[in-house]
């Protein structure tokens, strides 16, 4: 589909060639769309019917459907809370379950387009950076594709099933002394200037994209409404300002009239968006040594910062912290009662609809959906510390 690369600062738009950042100010990049002639395509692919998917919306992507690289994400679960919504005394909280990707996580939205794009522009080799997700995701659509991946991860502190899910996809993998913050500084450097090698992190807008699909799927799950708040566990900062951009094309396109309240949710141990956010601050300052059981999360200098503080604002939510005592709790309570079995950084988003029905951030008659980004066996480590093993 015909798009730009825009600056989220300056506004300058660019012809999509192979960059990740505003060539003019240096800041993050999103696509754009002549939305006018889109409405009618998009409105098109909705009322086909059939099951949803990733490229079901493929009419409001920046890749070709023709070149699709894909291998079944998208069109997760989206199950209505039975016991977690009567114990909170509300009456609709729903999880969308993105664990069921093919990947076993989010990731799998993005880097569907991210690789096709990839294919598109003639690269060769891929490159990330990551906390486990992300790699295994990449390692495994660049399989597909038959491009080389490489892998930058902070030794020691990735979960064991990730870091085996990108090595049984043939990744090359280097581990980085030093934290996840490190490693994308690395995998940043690498690929500028490269033409032959795609960094697919989400500061790569297409990542992005493929992401922002998930705020359409909810919309049609519920029968075309938007949700009042979504929760979603934030580290990178990627998730979040995908899923917004899905609610605001949406409205854009006159879909829908109003956009839910997004609501981040970061580990106490590595919480500098939330700070950001408690202290109504107009830039985020970088933790240096971020800690949490929760791996997937363990970031200190959120890349996409800028869009996340933008998207909690606009939409009038907030981000707010839970404590590794508060997710591991939750993690049991999705197992235990609603039989989804989330890996730690997942659980983060049920964590804080919990304290925000406490603090009286949502109300008892809200519709709530909590975004479940990857599945538990990936971290085994972390389930068997709760469930005594
Ligand atoms: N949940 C899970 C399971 C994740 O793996 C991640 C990020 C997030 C939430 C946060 O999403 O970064 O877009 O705010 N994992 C990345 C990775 C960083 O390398 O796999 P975000």
């Amino acid at each position: 589909m015909k798009h730009h690369l825009q600056c989220i600062e300056c506004s300058k738009k660019f012809k999509p060639t192979q960059i990740y950042t505003c060539p003019e100010c240096g800041d993050l990049l999103q696509i754009s769309y002549d939305y006018t002639s889109l409405g009618r395509k998009f409105r098109e692919s909705l009322s086909t019917p059939g099951r949803l998917s990733v490229w079901r919306y493929h009419n409001i992507l920046p890749v070709s459907i023709n070149n699709a690289v894909s291998i079944g994400e998208g069109g997760t679960g989206l199950s209505e809370s039975s016991r977690l919504a009567q114990r909170l005394g509300m009456s609709e909280v729903y999880f969308k379950n993105d664990g069921q990707n093919p990947t076993g996580s989010f990731k799998d939205r993005g880097m569907t387009v991210a690789i096709t794009r990839a294919v598109e522009i003639g690269a060769k080799k891929v490159l990330c950076a990551s906390t486990g997700n992300t790699s295994a995701s990449m390692a495994a659509y660049a399989a597909k594709a038959g491009l080389k991946a490489f892998v930058l991860i902070p030794k020691g502190k990735i979960a064991m099933g990730k870091l085996l899910q990108a090595v049984v996809h043939g990744a090359k993998i280097t581990q980085v002394d030093g934290n996840f913050d490190e490693a994308l500084e690395r995998a940043r450097k690498m690929a500028s200037g490269r033409s032959g090698l795609y960094l697919v992190n989400s500061l790569n807008p297409y990542r992005i994209e493929g992401q922002k699909t998930l705020a359409f799927e909810v919309w049609e799950q519920l029968e075309r409404k938007v949700p009042d708040v979504v929760f979603v566990p934030v580290g990178n900062a990627g998730n979040i300002s995908a899923i917004w951009k899905g609610f605001q094309e949406l409205r854009r396109l006159k879909l829908v009239r109003r956009a839910p309240r997004m609501i981040g949710v970061q580990a106490s141990g590595a919480a500098p968006l939330a700070d950001a956010y408690a202290k109504g601050l107009e830039k985020v300052i970088p933790w240096p040594n971020p800690e949490t059981i929760a791996s997937a999360i363990r970031i200190g200098a959120p890349a996409s910062w800028k869009k996340a503080l933008r998207a909690v604002r606009e939409s009038e939510g907030a981000i707010i912290r839970a404590s590794d005592e508060e997710i591991t709790m939750a993690q049991r309570l999705l197992a235990n009662q609603e039989g989804i079995f989330a890996e730690p950084a997942s659980a983060a988003s049920v964590a804080g609809l919990v304290k925000a029905k406490k603090s009286r951030l949502v109300k008892s008659h809200e519709t709530v959906v909590c975004v479940i980004t990857g599945h538990g066996l990936k971290d085994q480590k972390a389930a068997a510390s709760f469930a005594g093993l």
